[in-house]
């Protein structure tokens, strides 16, 4: 696990720009399982800025929303799909047919959860997958308790993870009590996840996910268990850190020194 600590969720956001279009350049049909929420804003209109730079390009991609809630009506601005499109997907060059999400309208939540997992089987698997954490330490709407096996699923949120985004609501009681996530199992068989936290607020659940026991009780600790994880936190979030944490410069030269053996 590489630990990246920045100054600010705007370098947050660059230096994983970095990364996205390192693996789309070296794969033009990458697929790329894409976080919504606050954490990775910065990340998406940095690559947009660079695909209108022409220094990206997506049109061959594929990708994956984590998650989607349960019970809005389709289309609705809140809904993740909605969200996705709005501050990413609709500003590039990605067909839309490419984006997925779970279907949540569906009748039958066990059958969408099954066709998505076969829908990112067929596309190869997941090649990078960006990730947020919640204050609990959830990863996708995976909250506390999830078993690290689980594949994609209907969920009912946490009420800290409802009062977090109610900010989006008009109130409380407007934000949904269930989601179809990706499971803990779907996250891990991803190639290489790119998890990005910022603000004080996270610092706890960064602490006990990356330096804390394996438990499901802190769902993001089961990154520990795979080997291609990248970190990226601001000063805040990395603030409870003791064991990891360097900045860009020192990372580069592990990796270096890794690569010669
Ligand atoms: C959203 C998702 C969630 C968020 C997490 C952090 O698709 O899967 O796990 O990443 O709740 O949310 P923000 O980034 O808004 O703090």
């Amino acid at each position: 696990m590489e630990v990246v600590i920045a100054k600010s969720s705007k370098e947050i956001g660059k230096q994983a720009a970095d990364l996205v279009v390192a693996q789309v350049s070296q794969k033009p049909y990458s697929v790329l399982g894409l976080a919504t929420g606050a954490s990775p804003l910065f990340l998406y209109s940095q690559l947009i800025d660079r695909y209108r730079r022409n220094a990206v390009s997506f049109a061959h991609t594929t990708m994956f929303l984590v998650d989607e809630y349960v019970g809005l009506p389709r289309g609705h601005v809140q809904s993740y799909r909605a969200f996705i499109r709005r501050v990413f997907t609709d500003h590039i060059d990605v067909p839309s047919s490419a984006v997925h999400s779970p279907d949540a309208n569906a009748a039958d939540w066990n059958v969408a959860c099954e066709e998505y997992e076969a829908a990112m089987e067929h596309a190869g698997g997941i090649d990078l997958q960006v990730l947020g954490i919640g204050r609990n330490g959830h990863i996708g709407f995976n909250e506390p308790g999830s078993s690290f096996a689980s594949r994609t699923h209907l969920t009912a949120l946490a009420e800290k993870t409802r009062c977090d985004n109610a900010q989006y609501f008009s109130e409380k009681s407007k934000v949904p009590t269930h989601a179809l996530t990706q499971g803990i199992g779907t996250i891990l068989a991803a190639r290489h996840i790119v998890l990005m936290a910022s603000g004080a607020k996270k610092s706890r659940a960064i602490a006990l996910a990356l330096e804390g026991p394996m438990t499901a009780m802190v769902p993001a600790s089961a990154l520990q268990l795979h080997p291609h994880v990248t970190v990226f936190v601001d000063d805040e979030a990395g603030g409870e850190l003791q064991h990891f944490g360097c900045h860009k410069d020192v990372a580069l030269k592990i990796d270096a020194f890794d690569n010669a053996g």
